[in-house]
């Protein structure tokens, strides 16, 4: 493909960077220059990157990086603080009717008082009261719910509560809590890219379903999509859980990938294929999770970009969140009554707290960071999920809520589970419109 980029220069007479070589064979290779030609800048003998049209469709908005953003703190002080701060101020700027105060000037107060903090303990009476210990970062109070509140609270997320001050000062009797719940108006543009949403591949587990990914390659080749995103568990990796060597089609994670980038080559070059890793990639299982490392990145073609998890990129004028989703399990945990079909509720619970994964020292294990990577700022117009090989697709206050589904059959384990996932359902997002379909592969 290179050479043909290079060749197609050459008999214009200008000589060509390798770096716009390879920006081009991202964005299609030689159909893209064909497509672009008129808005070619040829005024100097070498073709540079600046003389390439910018490509404003995609850019990445947020991403992490172990040794870059947003940094390795040495305790978690660092990341409960910067989540304090970034919520609270959610919080105040949602409510003007209450004025929020400091826990230490509330106990120094009588009657009615608004404050702020991080849910440090909850815990019930003996009378059968739900007792919430709250902490904001100089002084703490217990909060006392009445019984007909039966909102889910959850360990370490930030919340809001208007109440009043007991007698003795050392509690609130709390009469609502108010949350940095993330919303956005839903704007329409006459034009977007259309993007095609599908998860946990699972290439090399032995319930890989092979032919369904094939018919999904088969849809993306004819239809005008310019974005596919795989949401993670792009292979079923090695050692993830006991016995699966049982389960394995192909016991070697590098033989994994190389079936899965054969797979990708057989996708048309003019669709960015955007991978981020989960659970079950060559990726420390902490989280934040860095992209794949450079040695499997390689061995994908030029339109796959591999990214973080979690990770923010813009596409068209819209702002995909992407996460793998890990952290549904310590949600679903704490949701009494719910099963593993249920990732819309899980996702409305993440939106109304504006964080993807508060709950700390349950299932998920997270780097100490200097800032909190997981609050969902930017506010996403599409927040993506996986992991639980559900499927849901909904739109909560103005934002595109996708479970991405699974190219993996039913597992022997998840049938002793009694669970039921969903495979080969591709939701197509147009964002022109933020309107989505469901594609049964
Ligand atoms: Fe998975």
């Amino acid at each position: 493909m290179s050479e043909l980029i290079e060749k197609y220069f050459l008999t214009k007479g200008f000589l060509v960077e390798d770096r716009v070589i390879r920006e081009i064979e991202k964005r299609g290779g030689i159909d893209y220059l064909e497509k672009i030609e008129p808005k070619l800048n040829f005024t100097s003998p070498i073709f540079t990157l600046k003389n390439l049209p910018v490509d404003n469709e995609f850019s990445i908005v947020k991403e992490f990086h172990l040794d870059g953003y947003p940094g390795v703190s040495n305790s978690f002080v660092d990341l409960f603080r910067d989540r304090y701060d970034s919520l609270s101020s959610k919080i105040r700027s949602r409510t003007v009717s209450h004025h929020f105060i400091s826990i230490a000037r509330a106990k120094n107060l009588e009657g009615r008082v608004d404050v702020i903090g991080t849910v440090s303990d909850i815990s019930t009476s003996k009378k059968g009261y739900r007792i919430v210990e709250l902490d904001d970062k100089e002084d703490r109070i217990k909060i006392i719910l009445n019984p007909r509140m039966q909102e889910l609270i959850l360990q370490d997320e930030v919340i809001g509560v208007t109440g009043s001050l007991a007698n003795d000062r050392k509690a609130i009797f709390a009469d609502s809590i108010i949350r940095p719940e993330a919303e956005k108006h839903i704007e329409t543009f006459p034009t977007g890219p259309k993007v095609l949403v599908v998860s946990d591949i699972h290439v090399g587990s032995k319930n890989f379903l092979h032919d369904s990914f094939m018919n999904m390659v088969d849809f993306v080749n004819s239809e005008p999509i310019s974005y596919l995103i795989m949401n993670g568990d792009l292979v079923d990796g090695i050692g993830i859980y006991p016995d699966q060597e049982k389960e394995l089609e192909i016991p070697d994670i590098i033989k994994q990938y190389k079936r899965l980038a054969e797979l990708i080559s057989l996708i048309n070059r003019n669709v960015r294929v955007i991978i981020i890793p989960g659970n079950h990639d060559i990726v420390y299982p902490t989280e934040p999770q860095n992209p794949l490392p450079p040695e499997i990145n390689n061995l994908f073609p030029p339109n796959v970009v591999s990214l973080s998890n979690p990770v923010w990129v813009d596409i068209g004028k819209r702002t995909f969140l992407l996460y793998h989703g890990t952290s549904i399990m310590d949600f679903l945990e704490s949701m009494p009554g719910t099963s593993l079909n249920d990732s819309d509720k899980v996702m409305k619970e993440m939106l109304k707290r504006s964080h993807i994964a508060p709950i700390y020292g349950k299932n998920l294990s997270f780097i100490p960071l200097k800032r909190d990577f997981y609050v969902m700022d930017p506010v996403p117009d599409v927040f993506i999920t996986g992991h639980i090989h559900d499927h849901s697709a909904s739109t909560h206050k103005g934002i595109i809520t996708v479970n991405a589904s699974t190219f993996q059959a039913q597992t022997d384990y998840q049938k002793m589970m009694n669970f039921n996932p969903k495979p080969s359902i591709g939701t197509m997002i147009n964002t022109s419109d933020l309107s989505f379909d469901l594609v049964k592969f």
